[in-house]
């Protein structure tokens, strides 16, 4: 090789590995006239699948899955999930399950409740086996924290317990969706664990971190106390993918690419961008239009 080929070469793979820095994550699940899961992967704009939500668990509750009108789990119906999230990984999509949202009732009472909940999450959802499994066969690749009702106790415990169960076999990721007030109320114990993958900031709803038209400061004021002081490997701009997926903090696609993306990509650890939700993206076209710049 050639020493000018061997440059440009270098070259080639060095804007490579800057266009592909950051990847855009999706919540799919809490509305049955958004795309399939398999048609969410086949658009090629995500690189995480969240699985929204398994909102009841802990306190001894059998855990219940809830996807909205995409399946009924109460007649076994999201089995039929299963094959599509093979596919999705089969196209390099990670697939997690989704714990908590903004409807449910879920809480751990104890240690043992959290451990109780990651061996079910284990049996059910991951590597492990259990006599009927909610969504098949399929095994997930980790557990999204989104966590915004109830106590804030022993999620840390449940963190540990399910990544003891990592060391069997493949990669298990654990992720979170705090809000961006730091610390996070109810995730602030269990993410200085360290042992959070990628942690998606909610810079939504909450307008003294957020956006706002007239003040770009706040948004990424909150940015650097995040990736100053969270210990997880990479962490992702939480967004409403539409001004009606969230009560706050929509921002205009071009204000996204133009000012925010420029600035908070100086930091190390930014990962890419989170997007509420695969339904609303469809009403607005955001990811669409922002995927080549994230
Ligand atoms: C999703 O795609 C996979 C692979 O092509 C296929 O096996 C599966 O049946 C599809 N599922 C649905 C519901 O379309
Ligand atoms: C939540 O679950 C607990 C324990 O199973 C139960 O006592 C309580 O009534 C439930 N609350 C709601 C609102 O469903
Ligand atoms: C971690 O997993 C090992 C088996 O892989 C088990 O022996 C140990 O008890 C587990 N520790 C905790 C705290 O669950
Ligand atoms: C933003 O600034 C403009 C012009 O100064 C003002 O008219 C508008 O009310 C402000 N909007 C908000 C949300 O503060």
């Amino acid at each position: 090789m050639t020493l000018n080929l061997l440059f440009s070469s270098i070259l080639f793979l060095a804007i490579v590995k800057n266009s592909i820095a950051g990847g855009i994550a999706i919540y799919w699940g809490q509305n049955g006239n958004e795309a399939t899961l398999n048609d969410t992967c086949n658009s090629g704009r995500y690189a995480y699948v969240n699985l929204a939500f398994l909102n009841k668990f802990g306190n001894g509750q059998t855990p219940e899955i809830n996807l909205a009108g995409h399946c009924n789990p109460a007649v076994n119906g999201c089995t039929i999930v299963g094959p599509e999230i093979k596919h999705c990984q089969k196209l390099g999509v990670k697939v997690m399950l989704s714990i908590g949202g903004g409807v449910g009732n879920y809480s751990l009472a104890s240690k043992k409740d959290a451990k109780d909940v990651a061996k079910y999450l284990w049996n059910n959802f991951l590597g492990g086996r259990s006599s009927f499994r909610p969504l098949g066969n399929a095994i997930l690749d980790g557990i999204d924290f989104d966590i915004e009702l109830g106590s804030p106790l022993h999620y840390e415990d449940l963190a540990k317990y399910l990544k003891n169960y990592s060391k069997r076999g493949r990669k298990m990721y654990l992720t979170a969706a705090p809000q961006c007030p730091f610390p996070d109320r109810l995730l602030g114990t269990a993410l200085n664990t360290k042992l959070f993958d990628n942690v998606w900031i909610q810079f939504y709803n909450n307008p003294p971190c957020q956006f706002t038209p007239n003040n770009t400061d706040n948004l990424k004021n909150s940015w650097i106390r995040w990736t100053t002081s969270v210990k997880a490997k990479r962490i992702f701009l939480g967004l409403p993918a539409a001004p009606q997926a969230a009560g706050s903090g929509f921002i205009p696609a071009d204000v996204l690419t133009e000012e925010i993306l420029p600035a908070i990509k100086k930091s190390r650890k930014y990962g890419g961008v989170m997007l509420w939700s695969k339904f609303w993206d469809e009403q607005s076209g955001y990811s669409a239009s922002i995927v080549k710049r994230v």
